[in-house]
């Protein structure tokens, strides 16, 4: 019988708490113990544990945020921070510790390995997509979902006032939730970093690209969909330059946080409900320095440092077709 920690890290992510339900339903039923330290990295330090039972997840899988709470922690990239989360996991005699976060969280979970002898597991945990060694993150679904509900009704408004609408979405330095919102909400252009490497070159096509659609495909309102820290000086400065120099009313609206909160989606609540148990099942067979994920359907699982040192690549034909449906050069053609 083991204790297995958990805690949840970095951004939250829509399925946290359903991932937290797996891992204390299953653990419960091979007879582990399971404890939850609050507020990320930070639990660890600080030695802030709750003990987690079946009864305290119940009704928790249809939950957004965390009930462990999360926060980023600077401490923990610290000698000291780190030497305290090691003293606490051997004080509460951990033998295993399952991370459930991103990028950042599982890098802090790699260097952890390096100084720890107990198990370490990750487990994907965060709207932006941005892991290998998993299709698909906890959260990322549900983000887009509410990213597209918010550009709907931007539509409405945009069409009513035959406006430019430059709408900007989360995934830290990753499209992954740019271009899946703007395929969905049928946005006429998509603005990700995949997509462009030096956004001041970019301004002019930009501004043929909107030209074009308004004059030659008669398009009333038009809904430009952009990541974040993509563009110098953010939307708002982007929609500024381009009414001065298109002569439409362009508006900039800021998503942010409201894509990390609300109930997650089936997908979410599923695959959390998935890698939770896996993570416990891998847990039971010893393995450790890894990072829980699904790939085509089949659970899997990859070393920590693979999955977050190269870039992640986006979906090479939604990537395509993006850009083929709104083809500026096409409809230069159809303008002669
Ligand atoms: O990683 C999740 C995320 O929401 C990113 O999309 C975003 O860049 C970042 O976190 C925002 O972080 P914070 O909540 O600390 O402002």
């Amino acid at each position: 019988k083991k204790t297995i920690a958990v805690i949840t890290s970095g951004g939250d992510a829509p399925g946290m708490n359903a991932c937290i339900r797996a891992i204390v339903l299953t653990a419960n039923r091979f007879g582990h113990q399971v404890i939850g330290f609050k507020h990320g990295y930070n639990g660890l330090i600080e030695n802030e544990k709750v003990l987690l039972s079946p009864f305290d997840v119940q009704h928790t899988i249809q939950l957004g945020g965390t009930i462990l709470k999360s926060a980023r922690c600077l401490a923990f990239t610290t000698d000291k921070g780190l030497i305290a989360a090691v003293e606490n996991l051997n004080k509460n005699e951990v033998d295993a510790l399952v991370v459930i976060g991103g990028d950042g969280s599982l890098r802090g979970l790699d260097r952890l390995q390096k100084h720890w002898d107990g198990q370490v597991i990750g487990v994907p945990g965060t709207i932006d997509n941005d892991l290998n060694g998993t299709d698909n993150t906890i959260g990322y679904q549900t983000a887009i979902d509410t990213a597209l509900d918010s550009i709907d009704k931007l539509r409405d408004t945009a069409d009513a006032f035959e406006r430019i609408f430059l709408v900007e979405v989360m995934g830290r330095h990753a499209g992954f939730i740019a271009l899946a919102s703007a395929v969905a909400s049928g946005a006429e252009q998509a603005l990700f970093p995949e997509s462009i490497d030096d956004p001041h070159t970019e301004l002019e096509s930009i501004v043929q690209h909107v030209e074009c659609l308004r004059q030659v495909k008669g398009k009333s309102s038009i809904i430009m969909v952009i990541a974040e820290h993509l563009w110098p000086g953010g939307v708002s400065d982007l929609a500024e330059t381009l009414t001065n120099q298109i002569g439409i009313e362009c508006r900039p609206c800021i998503l942010g946080h409201i894509q990390r909160g609300g109930a997650p989606v089936a997908y979410d609540r599923i695959l959390a409900t998935k890698l939770g148990s896996y993570a416990v099942e891998i847990i039971n067979e010893g393995q450790s320095g890894v990072m829980v994920g699904e790939i085509n359907n089949r659970q899997c699982a990859h070393k920590l440092n693979y999955v977050y040192s190269e870039q992640k690549e986006l979906d090479p034909y939604l990537v395509k077709i993006q850009q083929n449906l709104f083809d500026v050069v096409q409809c230069l053609n159809l303008s002669k």
